[in-house]
């Protein structure tokens, strides 16, 4: 049995359904704070807090685990700039619970949610897993904690680890089962959509004078349903020794904010009011990773590398939770 912290979450109920459809069993721990109770499994939630040392130790001694996939975290870059105590909290010390918890328990492994924020600014583009982290804010920087403490766990205490390192996670299940819905939400594909669909006026394109292709800032966009796989397939690596290691988790390939915008004009043929704003502080011109590694350890490949593919399954769940009838 693997238990999925955050399991209730946008990734991690994509990475539940992975594991289902490969033959594990799954349970989710989650506050529901940001999570969807409807996104998993009723009989496999169990409602609770990290920081619940007594609730982690039953839960280790109750079920038979064999591994741990860790998601739950505060995720907001800017809240993180403006509220630094609740994500030094919940996502260090949350995690030295489950850490602790784990290794009392007995419970060798475990698959980590890292973030391309851990690099900061980038040297170069595609960023390898070998560049420097230099996290610009604190939700980087509880992101590059972890990753140590992981390393010091497994030299002390033989707790293996794969850290995914991910870009940015887009798009949804493509049965339409699930799929994003951020509280408040900062992303950008869903943030294109709520104006395709009339949940909001406009959106705002932040700088467009960037040295990139058009001008507008250059991300990464990882179907999410790749990113669930790619889950599956560290936790059978670790099935099979090996050892504790990262990889970056991104496309590869970058697309810019407007070719995005263009994207879902297209996909949902909507016309998509755009306005210019300035440059946000911090928001590097490119964010590209080089996740070749993951497909040379892992065999992994993903599946929905294109941008019209990663909308039009966004798009779909977006019609579904969020359209009028
Ligand atoms: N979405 C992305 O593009 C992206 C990129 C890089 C890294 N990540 C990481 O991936 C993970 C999942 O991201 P997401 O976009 O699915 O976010 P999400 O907010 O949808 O999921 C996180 C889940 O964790 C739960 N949670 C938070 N704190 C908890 C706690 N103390 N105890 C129990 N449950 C708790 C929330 O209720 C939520 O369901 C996070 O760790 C995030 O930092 C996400």
């Amino acid at each position: 049995m693997i238990l999925v912290t955050g399991g209730a979450g946008y990734i991690g109920s994509h990475v539940v359904l992975a594991l289902q459809r490969a033959g594990f069993e799954a349970l989710v721990l989650d506050n529901l704070v940001y999570g969807h109770a409807e996104f998993v499994p009723a009989d496999k939630l169990i409602h609770g807090e990290l920081e619940d040392r007594e609730k982690l130790k039953q839960l280790f001694a109750d079920h038979p685990i064999e591994a741990v996939i860790h998601m739950a975290a505060y995720a907001y870059v800017g809240e993180s700039v403006t509220k630094p105590a609740i994500y030094y909290r919940n996502n260090i010390y949350g995690t030295l619970c489950l850490l602790e918890a784990m290794v009392e328990a007995g419970v060798g492994k475990i698959v980590f949610s890292s973030t391309c924020a851990t690099y900061g600014e980038p040297d170069q583009i595609p960023i390898p897993e070998s560049h420097p982290q230099r996290p610009i804010n604190p939700y980087g920087f509880t992101k590059l904690v972890v990753e140590q403490m992981l390393r010091d766990f497994d030299r002390a205490y033989g707790l293996r680890s794969v850290v995914f390192r991910y870009f940015n996670a887009a798009g949804a299940e493509p049965d339409g089962q699930i799929g994003e819905d951020h509280n408040p939400e900062t992303h950008l594909i869903p943030l294109v959509l709520d104006v395709a669909i009339g949940r909001r006026p406009h959106i705002t394109v932040f700088g467009d004078d960037y040295a990139t292709v058009d001008g507008t800032c250059v991300r990464d966009y990882i179907h999410v349903s790749d990113l669930a796989d790619a889950h599956v397939l560290g936790l059978k690596y670790l099935r099979t020794g090996g050892e504790t290691t990262f990889f970056n988790l991104g496309n590869g390939n970058g697309f810019s904010v407007q070719q995005v915008i263009d994207a879902a004009r297209q996909i949902t043929g909507k016309p998509i009011a755009q306005v210019l704003g300035a440059r946000r502080p911090g928001d590097p011109a490119q964010l590209v990773g080089g996740a070749d590694r993951a497909r040379q350890v892992l065999g992994w490949s993903p599946r929905f590398a294109d941008i019209e593919t990663i909308i039009a399954t966004a798009w779909r769940w977006h019609q579904s939770r969020f359209g009028k009838d």
